[in-house]
Formats: structure tokens, sequence, C-alpha cells
């Protein structure tokens, strides 16, 4: 068994080095091409999710099985119970077990663990430590592969790095606008943290366009603007969504959550009903530079992004959506093959 210190687990896009993700993203678009021996016979992958997830889920499992793998899916609402995140927590509360010993168990039947972990959605300061998903990660004897969680989706990230690399090539200096769209429902700010700090890493410009009450997590921003500059890329954020897509190559349309509202969901309604205008249209999208339309989905139709847009020639959200496929082929191959 491996000392648990040498394991590569993928929390954060960060976790992998510029190399091994450059290798990860070539190999994608091979396998997007051609299909590959079945490098994971014989290797089973754990999926448990404690939110729900349609892309995340299905793309996984699909990845493992066209590998010659086999996943085991389960789901905290209806397979298992309860876990304890905290150390050394005294137990009798609601949770049954503690995720030290259900990792250390799961660990010796499985090759893999992949995980959504749940979000208290109380408090941004409790929620953004990520300490299910790290304490996972510090009790597994296996790879520990983050689907999603408070503060990151790297999966999500390796797919939107494919995507981009497929419609734009070489990403230096190419513009990025990534603009927050009006929605109901609740979604973290993952995505966007681990896009934001991806596409820096690849030397793109980035502007971020949100309403006043939508900052990102201050920490994030922050890495951002040091990457940013150690890249030699620009960072800027916004409140005028229009200046953020004027020459943008890509517009990224993404939905979250205000962090300043978070956990209080009556003031959040009442902000977000003042945010109706933030949506992806033919006109905002034209004053990009033949500009692209990315959204990782789910998306909102006619509230986050027109039809036009999302059933036009520019919308790349299917391909981006198949890339989660690939891009986690490529990323199981590196990972168990180490
Ligand atoms: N983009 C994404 O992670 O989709 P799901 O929530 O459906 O998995």
């Amino acid at each position: 068994m491996p000392q648990r210190d040498t394991i590569q687990h993928l929390i954060s896009l960060q976790d992998l080095d510029d190399a091994t993700l450059s290798s990860i993203l070539e190999l994608s678009m091979d396998l997007k091409r051609v299909s590959v021996a079945p490098g994971l016979a014989g290797k089973s992958a754990g999926l448990l999710f404690f939110r729900r997830s349609l892309r995340t889920r299905t793309s996984f499992e699909a990845a493992v099985h066209q590998l010659g793998g086999h996943s085991i899916n389960l789901n905290a609402s209806s397979d298992f119970w309860e876990l304890e995140a905290h150390e050394g927590a005294i137990m009798d509360g609601r949770a049954p077990e503690h995720i030290k010993d259900a990792a250390a168990v799961l660990s010796r039947y499985l090759d893999v663990l992949a995980i959504r972990p749940a979000l208290e959605g109380r408090s941004w300061e409790a929620d953004r430590k990520d300490e299910g998903i790290l304490a996972w990660a510090a009790n597994a004897d296996v790879p520990v592969i983050n689907m999603e969680s408070a503060l990151w989706h790297p999966l999500q990230a390796l797919a939107d790095l494919m995507t981009l690399r497929e419609a734009l090539g070489d990403l230096r200096e190419r513009r990025l606008a990534i603009t927050w769209t009006n929605s109901p429902t609740y979604a973290s700010p993952a995505v966007v943290h681990s896009l934001v700090l991806a596409a820096l890493r690849q030397g793109m410009h980035v502007r971020v366009a949100h309403p006043d009450g939508y900052e990102l997590d201050d920490r994030v921003m922050a890495s951002a603007r040091a990457l940013a500059t150690e890249r030699g890329a620009e960072l800027e954020v916004t409140g005028d969504r229009n200046a953020a897509v004027d020459g943008a190559h890509v517009v990224y349309a993404r939905s979250w959550q205000s962090l300043a509202d978070y956990g209080n969901p009556t003031l959040a309604a009442s902000h977000r009903a003042r945010t109706k205008d933030w949506r992806v249209d033919e006109a905002l999208l034209a004053r990009g530079a033949d500009a692209r339309l990315m959204h990782a989905m789910p998306v909102r139709r006619n509230v986050e992004v027109s039809d036009e847009v999302l059933d036009g020639p520019r919308s790349l959200i299917y391909d981006q959506a198949e890339n989660r496929l690939h891009s986690q082929k490529a990323l199981l191959l590196k990972l168990l093959s180490r």
C-alpha cells in the first residue's frame, strides 16, 4: 500500500503541476480521436455523491467503463448515512460513521475514490474550508478526486481547458470573459474559481463581470492576482458585463450565489431580483471577437442564456459537456498509472 503522503489526489487543479496538466490535456485530445486499450481493466472506482449530478456522474461512470474498469455509485441520500468530517468529534449526533473510517475501509476495496461532498450552506467561512473532501484525502489510501466542493470543481476546469484549446488553439493572450448570470438556483462559485485559475495559468487574459454583492472568494482572487502577475496575464473584475465581453474570444456564462448572502436565502432572493437583466443574449455575445459561448450546465434557458445563443453556431456547450468524458478518462489513466 502506498504511503498516504505520496498519493496524488485531485482536490483542485493546482494539485497538478504544469507538465502533468499539459500531458492530461494532450491525452484528452487523443482519447477523443481514438479509443485506447482498457487501461483500467480489473480496477474499481467508487463514486460518492452527497449532492445531485447529471454530467459528472454519467461521464465519470462512462469513462471508467470505457477504460475497462468498474464503478460503484453511492448516493448519500439513499445508499449510506451521514458521515462525520471533524477530527476528534464526539460522535453522539446524527452521523454514525467518521469519514476517516469510511475512507480507510473503501480504500481496501477500490482503486480510486471520486467524491462530490455535501455543503452545509450556512456559512461561507465554514464551507470554504472544504473539510469533507480534505478529510477523505487525508484518510484514503487511494487517489481522491473532487467532483465539486464549495471552493473547486477541477473536473469541470479540465474539460473547460480542453474545450478552450479545441476552440482557440494556443491560449496565451486569448481573452476570456466570465459573466455572472441570474438564476433562481443556487450554485457555488467552485466552477468559476477553478476556471479563473486554470485560464490564467495558460496565460489567458481574464475578465470577470458580476453585480455588486457577488464577489468571488477573496483568498481565491488573491491567488488569481498573484498567478496573473507570475504568468504575464491580465485579470480584471468589473460590474460592467458589456465592457467585460468587448473583444472577448470566449464568453463563459455562469451563475453563482452571493457569498455575502450565503446562508440567508431571503436576502439572497431579494438581491437576485434586482439582477434579472444579467443574461447572455446575441447582443452581448456580438460585442466579442467572434466570441464562442461556454457554460458548465445545467443552464436555465432564457434566464441565464437565450435559446438563440445556446442553439446558435457559436455555442460550445455540448462539446464542453462531452469533453468531461475524455478529460476524465485521461485523468484516470494518469492517476492510476503512477
Ligand atoms: N457541470 C456539472 O458538474 O454538471 P453536474 O452538476 O450535472 O454534474
